[in-house]
């Protein structure tokens, strides 16, 4: 009998010593610096309205690498370009996943889209899916016609308003304008408003990107999260019924009609087409189509009307750089025909115009939070496992020490001039698109339909302010969400300049 408690009370000091053995190793990893938090809570009381701003300014005192404890989550705060490349680029592969949320759970079908898959087999499939028979340069073109003409019908519309010296809710017109074009590219074809909802087809996909970026507390203190404190899962839960009809709604139109051979397969088409078979490459089932559209719509509508709103703002706000970029369209194209996608390679300046405005507004200013793998060491910090990284592409987008030539908080497009510095993800400093593994695989038909939108704006019109506002009057309050879109509409009367 005796030997029983030998050996359980061995048993017993061996478990005391390993934990103390463990606390003191652990105590010893060096976390990054970063504020003081309060109990329970952590620091998730001093991010506010604008959690963007509040990371900058914290990282202004405790540096580029910073550690935040959100409730019971490690939360690290990315600030600097080189920074930024070891997360993204030297441990990529380590920090390739995404955290699970409460957003993704009940929007996102359990995490079974792309943007909030955790990083697997899974995830590289439907990634690869999607950037080989969805985002390729040949479907993006398959679609040129389908942006001319949905383009081409905003022009007309502010003609005849031009005609009439009529004040304009731009924002709204560019957002309908992206809505449509991403309907006709996913579904085949364009949903009337009410169709959808009785809020409206904009209004349910811009309530996601608000609720997929509002920090919930569930998230961060995970017994709380069934008492829902902040009514967001409430809110989740009723929005994701009424895509989730819609959607099923789709899928059965699709599926009772058939295309041709000939006939341009829009999304739904093409991921039909894999569904339920077991031959092709991908296996994938109507839940996964349905979070699947939810990606491609959610990814491709806020994002490019965003860019194209702050640029269009920016514009207006600069005009001697509104004028140059007039002067080069008129250069390329002429003033009797409008701008095509074909005459958009070699605008240097418009593409200035696009690098200066994604830099001061990034549409995703923290990208998309990104999730730890495993333990890592990053400029000898310890950063835990299942950290949540966060990417402020803003702050480092207004860096006084990387954006030495011009004033960092100015519109400069000429800080661009001789540069090599690019938004694809090579460039750490400036990160619209995110990069690597995660690194956004829409860029090309976002980066397609924002500077056809733009050059069209600006080659057909010239814009006036209603009276009364002059250019730097204009408000340039942010709404934070996933996107982060102007808070109040841009508005303005076009006066049409082609001499047709
Ligand atoms: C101006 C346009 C766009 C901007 C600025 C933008 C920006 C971004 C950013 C910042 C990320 C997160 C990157 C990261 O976490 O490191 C992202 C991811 C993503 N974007 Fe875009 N995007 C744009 C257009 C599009 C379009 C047109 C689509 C598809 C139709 C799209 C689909 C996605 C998807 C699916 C992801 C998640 C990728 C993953 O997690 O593997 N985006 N985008």
């Amino acid at each position: 009998m005796a030997w029983i408690w030998i050996t359980l009370t061995l048993a017993l000091f061996a478990h005391l010593l390993l934990r103390a053995l463990l606390r003191k190793t652990q105590s010893k990893k060096k976390l990054p610096p970063g504020p003081r938090g309060y109990p329970i809570l952590g620091n998730l009381p001093l991010l506010g309205k604008n959690p963007h701003h509040d990371l900058h300014k914290f990282a202004q005192k405790y540096g580029p690498l910073m550690h935040l404890r959100l409730g019971f989550v490690h939360a690290i705060v990315v600030s600097s370009p080189e920074v930024a490349e070891q997360f993204l680029k030297t441990h990529d592969l380590v920090f390739a996943s995404r955290p699970p949320h409460e957003a993704s759970k009940h929007i996102s079908y359990e995490q079974r889209n792309l943007a909030f898959a955790p990083y697997g087999p899974y995830w590289r499939n439907i990634r690869k899916m999607c950037t080989l028979e969805l985002l390729s340069n040949a479907k993006i073109n398959s679609f040129r016609s389908m942006r001319r003409e949905e383009v081409s019908l905003l022009v007309n519309f502010l003609k005849d308003a031009s005609h009439n010296r009529m004040v304009i809710d731009l924002s709204a017109k560019i957002s309908s304008l992206s809505a449509d074009m991403s309907c006709r590219m996913v579904f085949g074809k364009k949903y009337m408003d009410k169709e959808f909802d009785e809020r409206g087809f904009k209004a349910v996909i811009q309530e996601v990107m608000v609720l997929g970026a509002t920090p919930n507390i569930g998230d961060y203190v995970p017994y709380l999260a069934s008492f829902d404190l902040q009514g967001l899962t409430k809110r989740m839960k009723a929005v994701s019924k009424v895509f989730d009809a819609f959607f099923e709604k789709i899928i059965d139109e699709h599926t009772q009609s058939k295309k041709e051979g000939g006939e341009r397969k829009d999304f739904v088409d093409v991921m039909l087409g894999f569904m339920g078979s077991n031959e092709g490459e991908y296996h994938i089932d109507r839940p996964h189509i349905k979070a699947i559209i939810l990606d491609m719509l959610s990814g491709s509508m806020d994002t490019s009307a965003t860019a194209v709103d702050w640029a269009m703002t920016e514009l207006i706000r600069h005009p001697s750089a509104m004028k140059k970029l007039q002067g080069e369209l008129e250069i390329a194209v002429g003033m009797n025909r409008a701008v095509e996608e074909s005459d958009l390679e070699g605008l240097d300046y418009l593409d200035m115009v696009i690098k200066e405005t994604m830099r001061l507004h990034p549409v995703a200013p923290l990208l998309l939070p990104h999730e730890a793998t495993e333990d890592c060491i990053v400029n000898g910090f310890h950063i835990p496992y299942k950290s949540r990284v966060i990417v402020n592409a803003w702050a480092i987008g207004r860096d006084p020490k990387v954006w030495t030539t011009h004033d960092p908080e100015e519109f400069v497009p000429e800080r661009f001039l001789g540069s090599s510095v690019d938004v694809k993800g090579r460039d750490f400093q400036l990160l619209p698109f995110g990069a690597g593994r995660r690194g956004c695989p829409g860029m090309q038909l976002g980066l397609t339909v924002v500077r056809f939108v733009l050059a069209q704006l600006v080659h057909c019109f010239d814009w006036d302010l209603p009276s009364g506002l002059s250019p730097s009057d204009l408000d340039m309050t942010e709404e934070f969400g996933l996107t982060t879109p102007r808070a109040k509409h841009l508005v303005g009367t076009p006066r049409y300049r082609l001499s047709e």
